[in-house]
């Protein structure tokens, strides 16, 4: 009995200590702009990404980025994390990897950018899309690339790059757009009449060819099933919803032209109480910018924009506290649910960039957001 208790005296405080370390490696409320912390205690490196959830786990896909950035270049691919309860997050290691081949696209040094990962019910497998651009050619090249797996974590296999919807006209792009003969020669740029050119299809014309750009970008899967690959296209003046076929490998063919001329970037899309809302951001690139809402009842429908749905001081509104929208996640088992999710970005240590999550919280049927220093779940 009294040996019991000697051996019971020395675990206990044992037991003790590793439960109090355990519960300080925890998080236990969403802490925007601070270091988040994964399960193995570093900073959660997924930047510009999204989120889906599969057989009871969230899995957060993003950006990869050099702890040092090297401008904006990729030198690792797609990373991957695992939650159940969105706060403690584990690195399942990178679902896509830059390959270690000079004559490869996706050789180091390119970019890779908002990846989204979709299930395909038909397939069961995961697709994986991203922006793409080339090595040693900045963001001129705005190809949107694609990659699948059997498994939600990877590897992922990469398939192509691509400029979507090569010789095709955008569904809602009337007759005479198609005919017009002005050329981006002829217009000095931002000038009235270019603004007007550009609305008009100036772009998509000069693109029909070689297939329209495709910079920022996000996925959709609407009630239906089917699923839309969303972009900047146009120099980034006009959103492209463009459909994705039935494997969400390619494109259909089939696309919209939305919000033509007014420069969106980001974009990140739910659907709630019969409404389609999207976040959306100005260009100004690495730099905060005031965030845009945009709603509608149908996607390929008209789009009106109720405004900036940031609701903090008028600094903090012209900036979305200082955050750029990658995602709006609908949280599991409760009803109207969802987080805005953003980026901060850290030009000079893209790892360092630090996650802006809050809560959408409703005013009128729109969704807004306010800032939370420190929130948990129960706020939705
Ligand atoms: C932002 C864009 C980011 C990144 C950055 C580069 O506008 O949203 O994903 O491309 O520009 O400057």
């Amino acid at each position: 009995m009294k040996m019991l208790f000697k051996k019971l005296s020395l675990i206990f405080p044992i037991l003790l200590l590793s439960f109090i370390v355990n519960c300080q490696d925890l998080n236990h409320s969403f802490k925007p702009g601070q270091i988040w912390p994964d399960t193995e205690g570093k900073h959660i490196n997924a930047h510009g990404g999204g989120i889906i959830f599969y057989n009871d786990t969230y899995y957060w896909f993003g950006e990869y980025r050099l702890v040092r950035s090297d401008k904006d270049r990729s030198h690792y691919g797609v990373s991957c994390y695992s939650s159940k309860d969105l706060l403690n997050w584990k690195n399942e290691g990178l679902a896509l990897k830059v390959i270690n081949d000079t004559t490869s696209i996706l050789s180091p040094g390119c970019v890779i950018e908002r990846p989204k990962v979709l299930f395909n019910k038909k397939t069961g497998k995961f697709v994986l899309w991203f922006h793409h651009e080339l090595k040693g050619q900045g963001y001129k090249a705005a190809l949107t690339g694609v990659a699948v797996s059997d498994n939600i974590t990877g590897p992922y296999k990469y398939i192509r790059s691509l400029r979507p919807n090569a010789n095709v006209w955008p569904l809602n792009f009337p007759e005479e757009y198609k005919k017009a003969t002005v050329k981006e020669g002829d217009l000095k740029s931002w000038s009235d009449e270019w603004k007007v050119a550009v609305r008009e299809g100036l772009f998509v014309r000069r693109d029909f060819t070689g297939g329209q750009m495709a910079r920022d970008m996000t996925l959709f899967v609407d009630k239906d099933g089917k699923a839309y690959h969303i972009h900047s296209a146009e120099e980034n003046m006009t959103l492209h919803f463009s459909e994705l076929t039935d494997d969400y490998l390619d494109f259909t063919g089939n696309y919209i032209r939305v919000l033509p001329g007014e420069s969106n970037e980001a974009p990140a899309l739910f659907f709630n109480k019969g409404k389609y809302f999207m976040f959306t951001s100005g260009t100004t690139g690495w730099k905060p910018n005031p965030a845009r809402l945009s709603v509608s009842k149908k996607l390929s429908g008209e789009w009106s924009s109720p405004g900036n749905p940031c609701r903090g001081t008028e600094e903090e509104n012209k900036i979305t506290f200082g955050s750029q929208s990658t995602h709006i996640l609908a949280v599991q088992g409760k009803k109207d649910a969802f987080i805005y999710m953003g980026d901060r970005w850290t030009p000079d240590n893209l790892a360092d960039s630090r996650h802006i999550w809050l809560p959408i919280e409703w005013e009128k049927g729109n969704p807004v957001i306010k800032w939370y220093p420190n929130w948990n779940l129960n706020k939705l």
